[in-house]
C-alpha cells in the first residue's frame, strides 16, 4: 500500500492569523507550508501591473497563461516569486488587498490556482492555508482546521501589521476592507468560503499563539495516533 502524504487543511477568514499558526505548525512537523492567499494576492499583482480587463476572459485567460507562481522556502520568510521576481512584500500592500477578493473571484484564475495546489500533493507532507483548501482544493485533507476571531481582533491585527510596515491606513479602511473581503470570499460561486463539516473550529480571539499551536498539534497527533 502506497503512504499518502498528510495534509493540512487551515481556512478561515481574512486576519484570523491562519498562516502564524500555519507556518509554526509546518516549522514544528517539518512541514512544508503553502499560503494559498499568496498566489491569489501574486495574479492580483499581476493584473494590477498589466493593466488587465478582469471582465474580459480572454485577457484573464492569456494573463494566467503568463503568470508563472514559485515559493522559495528555508529562507528566514517564505519568498513568493511571480515570474522571477520576488513580490512578497509588495503583495502584502493595501492596494493589492483592495482588488483580491475581486480577482480570486474569478473563475478561471480559481481554476488555474486550484490546479497548481493540487499538484503540491505529490511533493511532501503540506500546511496548506487559505479559504477552500478543506472544501475544495484537498476535500480528503487528513486534518481540517477552520480559523474564526472577532471582527474587532482581525481589524486590530491587520491594522497593527500594516502600520509596522509603515502603510498610511486608518483603522476604518482596515474595516471596511476586512468586511468587503468577508463579504465577496463567502458569498462567490466558485469556491466560496465556508467550514468544511468535518472541520476543527478554532476561535483564537483570546488565545496565545502558543495555545492554538497546542491544540491543532494535539489533533494532529490524535490522527496520527489512531
Ligand atoms: O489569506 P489572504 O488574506 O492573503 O488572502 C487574500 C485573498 O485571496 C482573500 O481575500 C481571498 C483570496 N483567497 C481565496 O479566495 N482562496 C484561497 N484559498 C486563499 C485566498
Amino acid at each position: 500500500m502506497t503512504r499518502h502524504n498528510f495534509i493540512i487543511a487551515i481556512d478561515g477568514y481574512s486576519s484570523c492569523g491562519k498562516s502564524t499558526v500555519a507556518k509554526a505548525l509546518a516549522k514544528k512537523l517539518h512541514f512544508v507550508f503553502v499560503d494559498s492567499g499568496a498566489m491569489y494576492r501574486a495574479v492580483t499583482l499581476y493584473f494590477l501591473r498589466n493593466k488587465v480587463d478582469m471582465d474580459n476572459t480572454e485577457s484573464v485567460l492569456q494573463a494566467l497563461a503568463d503568470i508563472h507562481i514559485d515559493f522559495v522556502p528555508n529562507t528566514a520568510q517564505t519568498q513568493i516569486l511571480l515570474n522571477g521576481d520576488d513580490i512578497s512584500e509588495e503583495i502584502r500592500q493595501m492596494a493589492v488587498s483592495e482588488k483580491v477578493s475581486e480577482v480570486s473571484a474569478i473563475k478561471e484564475v480559481r481554476h488555474a490556482m486550484v490546479a497548481q495546489q493540487q499538484k503540491l500533493r505529490s511533493r511532501r507532507n503540506i500546511v496548506m492555508d487559505g479559504r477552500d483548501i478543506g472544501t475544495t482544493v484537498f476535500p480528503d485533507a487528513d486534518l481540517k482546521i477552520f480559523m474564526t476571531a472577532s471582527p474587532s481582533v482581525r481589524a486590530e491585527r491587520r491594522y497593527a501589521e500594516l502600520t509596522a510596515k509603515g502603510e498610511d491606513v486608518t483603522m476604518e479602511e482596515v474595516q471596511e476592507n476586512l468586511s468587503h473581503r468577508d463579504h465577496i470570499d463567502s458569498t462567490r460561486e466558485e469556491s466560496p468560503l465556508r467550514q468544511a463539516e468535518d472541520a476543527l473550529i478554532l476561535d483564537n480571539s483570546n488565545l496565545t499563539q502558543d495555545q492554538q499551536l497546542e491544540i491543532v498539534l494535539n489533533a494532529y497527533y490524535s490522527i496520527k495516533k489512531a
